[in-house]
């Protein structure tokens, strides 16, 4: 057996800026739909806010949205990766609104603000599941937020990953265009952990998977295979980045016990369950009256069961 030389953790979460930037654009892609709904619940949970910090902004989207239909006077959006960041910023001189606000690359668990700075706090995408641990980064946030300053964020609740269970198991192209067989793990105590054996591209298995129609389309393929096989064509391991998908009543707990007041944490997903689940003339209409759906979706978030909804939404004041 082949004796793999470096096993690697990987330090940053695997974002590539242009690349988010067309997916989350994109009506193909469920985030368009996600995103659409949330920058509407921003909206109106953050009016009457000067100073907003968007948490893990990305290419910027949900400050672009505040910055063109809010009343924030100045808006910082941080994200620990610098692709994410340097895109954020040509879109936001693309846009015109770069004099009203400023990227910075950090890691959302250390921020380099003073204390009570900011008014609002959003957080659009699964960023909070990489701000592990999660009770110690409420803690920072709280101490950059004023008094009654408040933290609206928006994250996915993998309702349907079982904890416990080996969640996938796939064949994939990397970002740097290795390919790798990549084993998901949901553990029981809702850590998700990814591992990635990087093939070697001359052996047999690698060789195999490239000449797969499937998998040359999509850059990727669903598939068991025995591992002790693939370790043997295996050049180097990684480890993905560390990340922990809360419950609905964990992220409360956690919350109210950080002295936040008037925790509320809603669920959505009606209509997007209705989208992901492929209905066509759903879809269409959707596609029709982009705006007509997430104003409706918006309005529907109270109603749904947080614990058995796809997304979750926290609105948490500070005391
Ligand atoms: C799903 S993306 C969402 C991006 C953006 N909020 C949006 O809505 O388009 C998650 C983002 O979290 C960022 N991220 C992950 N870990 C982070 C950390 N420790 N500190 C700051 N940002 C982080 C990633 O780089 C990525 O841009």
């Amino acid at each position: 057996m082949r004796s793999v030389s470096k096993v690697k953790v990987n330090r940053f979460p695997p974002y590539r800026g242009l690349e988010w930037n067309r997916k989350v654009s994109n009506p193909d892609n469920p985030n368009f739909w996600k995103y659409g709904v949330t920058d509407l619940i921003f909206l109106d949970f953050t009016r009457n806010k000067k100073l907003v910090l968007d948490l893990g902004c990305g290419t910027g989207g949900a400050s672009f949205f505040l910055a063109e239909h809010g009343e924030a006077e100045w808006i910082v959006g941080v994200d620990l990766v610098s692709d994410m960041i340097k895109v954020a910023k040509t879109n936001a001189i693309n846009k015109g609104v770069d004099r009203k606000m400023s990227f910075l690359i950090c890691d959302g668990r250390h921020l380099p603000f003073k204390a009570s700075c900011f008014e609002a706090l959003i957080s659009r995408g699964d960023v909070f599941c990489f701000l592990v641990p999660l009770k110690r980064t409420v803690q920072e946030l709280k101490r950059v937020l004023k008094s009654k300053g408040i933290i609206v964020l928006e994250m996915d609740n993998r309702v349907d990953w079982k904890p416990g269970t080996i969640i996938s198991t796939s064949f994939r192209k990397t970002l740097d265009g290795e390919i790798a067989y990549v084993v998901e793990v949901f553990t029981t105590k809702r850590n998700h952990k990814a591992t990635s054996y990087i093939l070697d591209p001359n052996g047999k298995i690698a060789k195999g998977v490239m000449n797969d129609s499937e998998f040359r389309e999509k850059g990727c393929k669903s598939l068991k295979y025995p591992l002790q096989q693939i370790k043997e064509e295996t050049l180097e391991i990684k480890h993905g980045v560390p990340t922990h998908w809360p419950t609905a009543k964990e992220l409360f707990t956690i919350f109210k016990g950080s002295g936040f007041t008037e925790v509320m944490v809603m669920g959505d997903g009606l209509l997007m369950k209705l989208l992901l689940d492929g209905d066509e003339t759903i879809i269409k209409a959707m596609k029709r009256d982009p705006q007509l759906f997430f104003e409706i979706e918006k309005r529907l978030v109270r109603y749904v069961n947080p614990e058995k909804a796809p997304t979750l939404i926290l609105r948490a004041p500070a005391p």
